[in-house]
């Protein structure tokens, strides 16, 4: 969608993967969807130094309302007990510390937690309200619509919350519902859309989402740019069931989809490590590189994958760098879960800038491998369910 939002893809925190519709604060104070947990984590993601290198959009998921609209206005109200200042107080307070404000909707009847009331019917109304509480961003979900009005729908919600004059950006569910989506139709009216399955917090669930986009690649990579992105889901980073090296593959995996870096975990317990990487500069820099072109899986070898990402800077030959990720899937026969050794010529991932390409090893900055030229090997050993991620910066000399 060209209205000047989202150039480089979104990136924040959205409590879905994490925290659910818990809606009971009595029984759980710390985890319901509720303004404590949004200031709480608001105040953190800038404490913490998250907002300092990106995460700047505070989303929130569904279960955010009353079950229904107020009888005369008929806008939508959100939950008393769980956000007892409104949204408007919520909103400033977001604003207050740098940040950007989001909120979920849905473009049929209800939520998809069935929570509280859809959009349909009240498109006017409903980005109406969402511009006078100061909405940035808008994560508009599919449930409970028919499939014919579904289109209409996505559409013209796009075109109302333009003439709100408010600019939000616009993320779509879009294509998550249709068996045959029209992605010039979907990319021309929404910032992003969600193309497959809700992330879980388990590595074959990012496994999964990963080889879903490989299938689709040339599509995506098509459709995919500043102003229209494609989204992969949630970065599960932090919770429960990622390892280390699993987190270091959905990181370096989404980064090269250009895909929104949107977290979901409790930021007081993320632990120093996975912080780390979620705060990589090196990498951030790669998901925000100013190409905005996607990358995409250019080798398979038995349980080996390899992705490339064309990006800045280019050589004074015109020649592009490129983020490249070995990915170790953990399913080679003879030793499933070990960690493998591969090795490749740059020219068989068609790196073939003529002088070559300096190394960066982009999960260790202080470690540079030197040059390397179209014809020399280069080796990487990749743990499983892993991933090793560099940077090869074309380089200007002979
Ligand atoms: C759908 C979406 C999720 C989340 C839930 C909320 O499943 O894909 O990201 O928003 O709805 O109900």
């Amino acid at each position: 969608l060209e209205n000047g939002l989202a150039r480089t893809p979104p990136m924040g925190w959205m409590p879905w993967e994490r925290f659910r519709c818990i809606t009971d604060c009595v029984k759980f104070p710390r985890d319901c969807v509720s303004e404590v947990l949004f200031k709480r984590t608001a105040d953190l993601l800038v404490s913490e130094g998250y907002a300092d290198v990106g995460y700047k959009f505070l989303i929130i998921d569904d279960c955010w309302m009353e079950k229904y609209r107020d009888s005369i206005t008929r806008k939508l109200l959100p939950s008393r007990d769980r956000f007892p200042s409104g949204l408007k107080h919520l909103s400033d307070y977001i604003h207050e510390r740098g940040l950007k404000f989001g909120l979920y909707h849905d473009v049929g009847k209800f939520t998809c937690m069935f929570q509280g009331p859809g959009a349909e019917g009240y498109f006017k109304v409903d980005t109406q309200t969402f511009a006078e509480w100061g909405v940035d961003y808008v994560k508009l979900d599919g449930c409970f619509t028919e499939n014919e009005k579904m289109d209409d729908g996505y559409r013209e919600f796009g075109r109302a919350l333009n003439e709100t004059g408010r600019p939000m950006v616009y993320s779509c569910s879009w294509p998550f519902y249709k068996s045959q989506p029209n992605y010039d139709d979907i990319a021309q009216h929404c910032n992003l859309w969600r193309f497959g399955p809700d992330v879980t917090d388990s590595p074959w669930s990012v496994l999964d989402i990963m080889n879903h986009y490989r299938r689709h690649q040339n599509t995506f990579e098509r459709y995919g740019g500043p102003g229209h992105w494609n989204d992969p889901d949630m970065l599960v980073l932090g919770n429960y069931r990622l390892s280390y090296d699993a987190s270091r593959l959905q990181l370096a995996i989404w980064t090269i989809m250009a895909a929104p870096l949107i977290m979901t975990n409790d930021l007081e317990t993320v632990r120093p490590e996975i912080k780390e990487l979620l705060q990589n500069r090196h990498i951030i820099a790669i998901s925000q590189d100013p190409s905005g072109t996607p990358g995409k899986c250019v080798l398979v070898d038995e349980n080996v994958q390899v992705w490339v990402r064309p990006v800045t800077p280019l050589n004074a030959l015109g020649q592009y760098s490129y983020a490249v990720a070995f990915v170790n899937t953990g399913d080679f026969p003879s030793c499933p879960l070990c960690p493998q050794t591969f090795q490749i010529k740059l020219d068989d991932l068609k790196l073939e800038n003529p002088t070559g390409y300096l190394v960066l090893n982009l999960f260790n900055a202080s470690e540079t491998l030197g040059r390397f030229k179209g014809k020399d090997v280069f080796t990487t050993r990749i743990n499983p369910v892993g991933v090793t991620f560099y940077k090869f910066t074309a380089a200007a000399f002979y």
